[in-house]
This record gives C-alpha cells, structure tokens and sequence, in this order.
C-alpha cells in the first residue's frame, strides 16, 4: 500500500491547495481582516479594494464586461439558486439537461413541484454530449432561461455551449451556464459564449477554499433580489439595494475566501490554463488507455478526448462501485468518488442509476506514477469480478 494519499477526486474539490494560496490567505487576513464594504477607515477601504479587485480579476477571467455584476455566493448551488429565484415566475418555463448537477436539477424540481415552472430536460447522445439542436426542439413562448451544464462531473464532456449560447441569443432566451467543471480549466469568455451568467465555484479548478463560488451576470440581464438585508450602502431605506453586487450579497461576504479564491485564480493563471489542461488531458488520457486494456473495467462516453475535461467515470464489472471505493481507498490509498455524482438523470441515461460509477478526476498535482498506481488497482480488481 502507497504511505502518499493519491487523490483523485479532484472534481469533487482539487486537494492539497496550493501553498501560495494559503499562505495569501492567513498573510492578508491577519493584515486586513476587517469588514468590507462597511467602514470609511483606511483599513476598511484597503479591504474593500482587494474584494473589488478580486471581482475585477473575475470578470477579465469569464469576459464580463462589469466587475460590479460578480456577486460573491457560498458556491456554485447557491449562485444557481439565486440565479433561479431571481429569474423565475410562475408559467414559466425552463429547459435544461440530463447531464446536470443536483444543484440544478433540485432547484428546479423545487419550482416544478409547486406548479410554478414547467421544466424540459434534454438527453445527451452516447458519447455524452447536448445536441443544440434538441433545445431548439423545446423552445416555447413561455420559455424563460435555457441551463446548461458546461463540463459534466460524471462524464468530463464539454458541452457545445458556443452553438447553444447563439442559438438562444437568437429567440432572447438568458442561457446560463453551471460552470463548476469548467472554470479555472477551460477558457470562459461569456461575451463571446452569449452566455447571461455564470455560476461557478471557487474551490475546484481554481484552487481556492470551499465556501466560495459566484454569479457572473451579463448587463443584458436583471436578476432580482431574493434575500435582503444590510448592504452598507443606503442603510436608510428599508428597500433593498437595487445597484450591483449589493443586490445580491445581502450580509457580510466571506472574505477569507474571497482572498483565497482570488490567490487560486492568480495561481492558476501563472501556471497557464492552457499547460494545466494539457498536462491532465495527457494523464486522463493514459488512464483511459490504461483501464481500456482491462476487461473487466467499463468506461462511459470517453473514446474522444477532445471535448473533456480531466474527469473519468467507470465500473468494475460485477463489483459494486461503492466497494471498488473501499477496495482503492482502504488497499492502494487511493481516493477516488464512487456512487451518483449527485446527477440521477446521467446514472439513469448510463443505467448505473443502482451502484453509479467509480470516478478519477484530476487536478494539477497529479503525477505518471498516480495513473500508473490507479491503473496497477484496477487491474487487480479482475479477481474480485
Ligand atoms: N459536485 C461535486 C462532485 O461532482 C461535489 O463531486
């Protein structure tokens, strides 16, 4: 058994963070750890323009023309969440995907149940891709926002976003896009994309703390107040503050990790997302080559690379995935996530909807030799089907 931990699991969140970023953290918090937003004292204003910078660094990072449209949320499922109340009304219509995430998925369900919103999710094809085409199909009057996952967590596929962005600036329908796979992997320009938000996560490809994440809102798009409270601006008016990020982040923001998720941007970016995407492609794709040679192991939708990101779903036939997750963990000290991803609809599609899948994903401090270990475990999973 390896004395390291191999961590695979970095699509659930990367591990270890970077210590740049950390130490970017501990260093500004103990030097400003105040209040943002609340105070005029040198120090409060010293804070304040680190958050500033830190939504300015995010819209140059996903082409937004507005740094005061990046509202700070807990992560991804509370962006999207925000996005959806603010958005929705009753007879609306939404239409979406299978590959989604619970975080849209039961956002959604929540309104639909209700009989607030009708609700159409389009399949994905057996390499595991949207076909535009088939939103087009469910387009009605009706139809309010059109949500899309950019890159699955079950199956690593990146989604033609480009041709569905144009397709829905065509008929005026927001697309928003659920950009937790995606950002700090693959380059995002919403402008570019047509896309009216973007959720996304600060604690997955961008190497920042969990509890961090944001909405990035297109100034072609209102999104409407659904939690208020103190804002530091106003404070007369018992109305909430209409203007932008104050909008939607009601409440003191989580500076820490606003810090930290700022660091793992500038992380990121000296690296080159570009030699991150390469380096993992290359050792995802290894893996695949790998576990393909064994047949005993299944892969889902992975026979083209060229649309992925570094995230790899199989099974062992004949043993469940949730022992295959014992077996990784507990004799070769590898980490890996077993079970449903927390998205029914692929499991269901895959028919894996029981056990769900074993999955590798990968992040910037994966090695060869981490490959070639999950690999040399796989393969020693033949005795066990
Ligand atoms: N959504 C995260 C995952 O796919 C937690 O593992």
């Amino acid at each position: 058994m390896n004395d390291r931990l191999i961590y695979l699991d970095n699509a659930a969140t990367t591990f270890p963070k970077p210590r740049e970023v950390l130490d970017k953290m501990l260093e500004t918090y103990i030097r400003v750890g105040v209040s943002p937003g609340r105070g005029s004292y040198d120090l409060a204003m010293q804070v304040e323009d680190i958050v500033g910078e830190a939504r300015k660094k995010l819209a140059r990072f996903f082409g937004a023309p507005d740094p005061n449209r990046v509202v700070f949320t807990a992560n991804a499922t509370d962006a999207l969440n925000l996005a959806f109340s603010g958005l929705l009304q009753p007879g609306d219509h939404v239409i979406t995907t299978r590959l989604e995430h619970n975080s849209v998925l039961r956002p959604l369900h929540h309104f639909q149940e209700r009989g607030w919103i009708t609700c159409d999710h389009v399949p994905f094809d057996c390499k595991g891709f949207v076909d535009p085409n088939e939103i087009l199909l469910c387009i009605k009057p009706n139809t309010r926002i059109v949500v899309v996952t950019h890159a699955s967590n079950v199956l690593g596929t990146v989604q033609p976003v480009e041709e569905i962005g144009r397709l829905c600036a065509g008929r005026g329908i927001p697309l928003i896009i659920d950009a937790s796979q995606s950002a700090g992997k693959i380059p995002i320009d919403m402008t570019a994309l047509q896309v009216s938000a973007v959720a996304f996560t600060g604690h997955k490809a961008f190497y920042g703390p969990t509890g961090t994440g944001g909405l990035v809102i297109h100034p072609d798009l209102d999104i409407k107040a659904s939690r208020f409270g103190g804002t530091g601006v106003d404070s007369k008016s018992l109305v909430h503050t209409s203007s932008y990020p104050h909008r939607l982040e009601p409440g003191t923001i989580n500076l820490m990790g606003i810090i930290g998720l700022s660091a793992g941007i500038d992380f990121i970016t000296q690296k080159g997302l570009a030699a991150i995407h390469r380096q993992e492609m290359t050792l995802l794709r290894q893996l695949r080559d790998g576990l393909s040679d064994l047949k005993h192991v299944d892969i889902y939708c992975a026979d083209d690379l060229s649309n992925h990101v570094a995230v790899l779903s199989t099974n062992v036939n004949g043993v469940n995935p949730a022992d295959v997750g014992d077996i990784l963990d507990g004799d070769y000290h590898i980490a890996v996530r077993v079970g449903l991803h927390c998205a029914p609809l692929v499991h269901h599609d895959l028919g894996t909807i029981n056990g769900g899948s074993v999955r590798f994903s990968l992040g910037i401090f994966n090695t060869q030799e981490d490959i070639d270990q999950a690999i040399k475990a796989m393969a020693s999973m033949r005795s066990r089907s």
